[in-house]
This record gives structure tokens, sequence and C-alpha cells, in this order.
């Protein structure tokens, strides 16, 4: 006796897609094809495609930056997630200045635990170098935490020199772990912020000027000539915003060495022209938002398989937050940097993606599920359709036509950056681990009945 049965389903993976029944028990995917069997459950998803559920590889929920703590917590948070057809999301563990790395990850685990709704798996930011840090690298690791983020930007808070950064990469890359990068050249920022704040140039879109694509292009190139002195690293760019950084990773890789990106769905949507509006202070984001060329590249990058995978950044401030709770919005630089993103990249990348003709279905799920699941240690439990693998998919209408507002989506804020845009193709359900636990936009799981999905390493 099965579970579940989901029945007639059209089912995408990155190598194609085939039509039939998927068969569920104990959250396990134990059979695929013409099923018979009993069930408990039956879902018939007929005219409805069936991915596996997204991974989002980039999420900071509960995150203390620039002076306050992001607004989606982790039930809010993975109930956007859910919301868009996210079964696990990989969180970064943000140790505070002196803190230590394991119980820093100690505190996320016991802060994330009794209200995830979907999966989730831990990344590690290390701001420091002291030698209780590196002394913890390998044990951080056999907890799960395979992969780590170092910033070259947000000098005095986040920011890691180039000796650190060196150090840190050698450290982490001879203990199975990936190395993933914040490539934006914080020096150069600093200067270009303190000019046009002396010069009264506040605006939002001077967070554009003082961040131009130079300063992440220059990043790029420096991380990876220092990164290729390490042998065999495994380096990931996030939340690349240009097409030439996204070139620098590619070409490391042609010469054999394991180099990726991300990119976010705000890049392919959005231009910095969103930073002119008067309510441009919502957008702000690092690195930010870019010209439409930039955007242009980014999609044929996305389609030509040289970008790994798509991550939402979901970094959420309330418009209070984002305004430091005054009637004035302060000046770009007092701004808190991120933007809402996890339940929306599932309907923008397959309506501006699949839709429009720039990508297919297998690349969608390439990008969305199995590409982050195999760079984060956490494939084939997550990311593919095959027996033995967690029961986890996402299942959209390709037909369902939504115009995107806070009223559809689970954040625990009141605006979108994508409000007002009207997309074809909608996640109507979401089953995790074999329990549905999104459907018609109801979430129906409980608090704290997701579960920590530990990395393994690539040792
Ligand atoms: O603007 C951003 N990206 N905020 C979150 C912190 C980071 O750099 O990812
Ligand atoms: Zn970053
Ligand atoms: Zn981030």
């Amino acid at each position: 006796m099965l579970d579940l049965v989901i029945k007639n389903a059209k089912v995408f993976t990155p190598s194609g897609y085939f039509e039939g029944d998927i068969g569920v028990k104990e959250g396990k995917i134990v059979k695929i094809g013409d099923i018979q069997e009993q069930s408990d459950k039956t879902l018939n998803v007929q005219g409805k495609y069936v991915v596996p559920g997204l991974i989002d590889g980039h999420t900071h929920m509960e995150f203390p930056f620039m002076g306050e703590v992001t607004a989606d917590d982790f039930y809010y948070g993975t109930s956007a997630a859910v919301g868009g057809g996210v079964t696990t999301i990989v969180d970064f563990v943000t140790p505070s200045k002196g803190q230590d790395l394991l119980s820093a990850y100690q505190k996320w685990r016991e802060t994330a635990d009794p209200k995830v709704i979907s999966d989730y798996g831990l990344h590690m930011i290390i701001r420091e170098v002291n030698p209780t840090i590196m002394e913890q690298i390998p044990e951080v690791i056999n907890r799960g935490v395979m992969s780590f983020k170092l910033y070259m930007a947000y000098k005095g808070e986040l920011m890691v020199t180039d000796g650190e950064l060196f150090k840190l990469v050698r450290e982490i890359s001879s203990h199975g772990g990936v190395v993933g990068i914040h490539a934006e050249n914080g020096e150069v920022i600093n200067e270009l912020v303190q000019e046009y704040i002396m010069e009264g140039k506040v605006d939002p879109i001077y967070h554009y000027y003082s961040r131009p694509d130079e300063v992440e292009i220059e990043a790029a190139n420096r991380v990876a000539s220092i990164a290729s002195l390490v042998k065999g690293v495994t380096m990931y760019q996030v939340h690349t915003s240009t097409g030439e950084a996204v070139d620098v990773m590619s070409s490391y890789r042609s010469k054999g060495m394991n180099y990726f990106n991300e990119t976010t769905p705000h890049y392919l949507i959005l231009t910095l022209e969103a930073l002119k509006k008067p309510d441009g202070f919502k957008y702000i984001m690092s690195p930010p938002l870019r010209s439409d060329d930039q955007r242009t590249k980014l999609w044929q990058k996305l389609s030509a398989g040289d970008i790994a995978t798509v991550g939402s950044d979901h970094c959420v401030y309330s418009v209070s937050q984002k305004k430091r709770h005054k009637e004035e919005v302060p000046s770009f630089h007092e701004i808190p940097n991120g933007v809402p993103g996890t339940e929306t990249i599932l309907p923008l990348l397959f309506y501006f993606g699949v839709k429009k003709g720039k990508i297919s279905m297998e690349r969608f799920v390439e990008v969305t599920s199995t590409n982050p699941a195999k760079l984060f240690g956490l494939y084939p439990r997550k990311g593919a359709v095959v027996p033995g693998a967690d029961a986890d998919f996402a299942v959209i209408d390709p037909e369902r036509k939504v115009k995107i507002s806070p009223d559809v989506l689970h954040s625990n804020i009141d605006y979108t950056i994508y409000d007002g845009i009207e997309v074809e193709g909608w996640n109507v359900k979401t089953v995790r681990r074999g329990e549905v636990v999104m459907e018609e936009g109801q979430i129906t799981a409980k608090n704290g009945s997701g579960v920590y999905v530990p990395g393994k390493s690539l040792k």
C-alpha cells in the first residue's frame, strides 16, 4: 500500500520529460510508471507540469544585517518558499562579529527547526579569520554545512581581505567544501559611496552608480585568480549580475576547474530604471539592478548553460525597515540591501524563460533544482525524480494567468518588487516528502514540519 500516487503526471527532468504516475511511501519516491497499486491518497495532475521541488540555494531568513533583521523569519520565509514550489531552501548561517562558527550554526538550527515549513540546508558565512574559526571549518562541514560564503564587499561589516580570502578558500577546499563568493570590490564601492554622499547625491539610483558593473567584474577576476592557486577548488559566485562576470567563471571552467555562477530573478526581470521610481528604495540590493543590455546577456548565458543556478537572494525588509523607520527615504547607503524573491522564482522563470522561448523546461529544472542539489551536496536525495529520492514536487498549471501582487504571496511584507507583472504559469500545489504542503495558495503544513537536510562534502 502506497501513501500517495501522483497520477497522470507530465514530469520534467534535466534529461527530458515522461508521462506517468509517481508512487510515494514514507516521503520517498518508490515507483515511477503506470501504477495500479492501492494508495491512501491520489492526486490527479492531468494537464499540469510536475517538476522536482525547487531548491532555493540563496535565502536570508532572520538575517541581522545593516542594523535590521530581515522581516521573513523561518516560518514566513519558508511559507513563501513552498508557495512558490520551493521545497528546500539553503539559508546562510551568519555569525555575529566575534562569534565562532559552531555556536552560530547551533543558533541557526534552534531558530529554524521549530518554524520551517520547507526543508532546509545551511551555508556558513565567514566574516573574519582567527584560529578558532579556521579550526572549526571541518566540524562545520561534518554537520552538513559544506558550502560557505565569503564577502568581497560590505567593508567594515562582512568583507574579508584578499589574504583572508585566500586562506579561507584553501582551508574550505581542503575539507571538501564549496566556496561561495559575493564578488564586488568593497574598497572602490566605499570610495564612491563617500564621494556621492559628499556631493549630496543620495537618491536610490546612486546605489547603482556607486556599484558599477566594473566593481563586480574586477572582483570576479580577482577571486578567480586567487582561487586558481588552490588545487581542486569548487567556486560559486552568488547573485551574478553581469555577463562579463559569468564569462570569468566560464573561462576558468574551460580550463578544467570547478567554477560556477548563480544569478537571481531580479537581474533577469528588472533593470536599474526601477531605482529611479518614487519607491526606488524598495529595489536596493547588492549587486544593484543593471542595464537592459546586462539583462539580455544574462538570459543568453542562462540559456547557453553558462549559469549553473537561479537562487532568489530572498532578503526581505518591510517598507518601514527600508526607510529606517523614518518618513523620508534615507540616503541610499543607509537602506538595508535585499529584496524578496523565493516565491516568484518559479512563475518568473517559467513565464519569462520557458514560455517566452528563452530556456527549455529541462534547463528550468536544472537551474532551479538539480544543479543546486548537486552543488550543495543534497543530490540525489533532492533535485531528482528517481526511486529513493525525497518526494518533493511543484505542480505547475502552465495556463494559469496571475497578476503578481502581495495578495498572492506569503512573505511577511506588504509589497513585492514584481507588483503588477502578469505571468502565465503558476505553482498550484507543492508536495514536500510526500505531503501536500501548499494547495491553491493555502499553506497546509505545520510549523516545524520541515527538516534540516545536511549537505555531503565533496570529499
Ligand atoms: O542585497 C543583498 N544581496 N542582500 C543580502 C546580502 C547579500 O549580499 O546577499
Ligand atoms: Zn551577497
Ligand atoms: Zn544574499
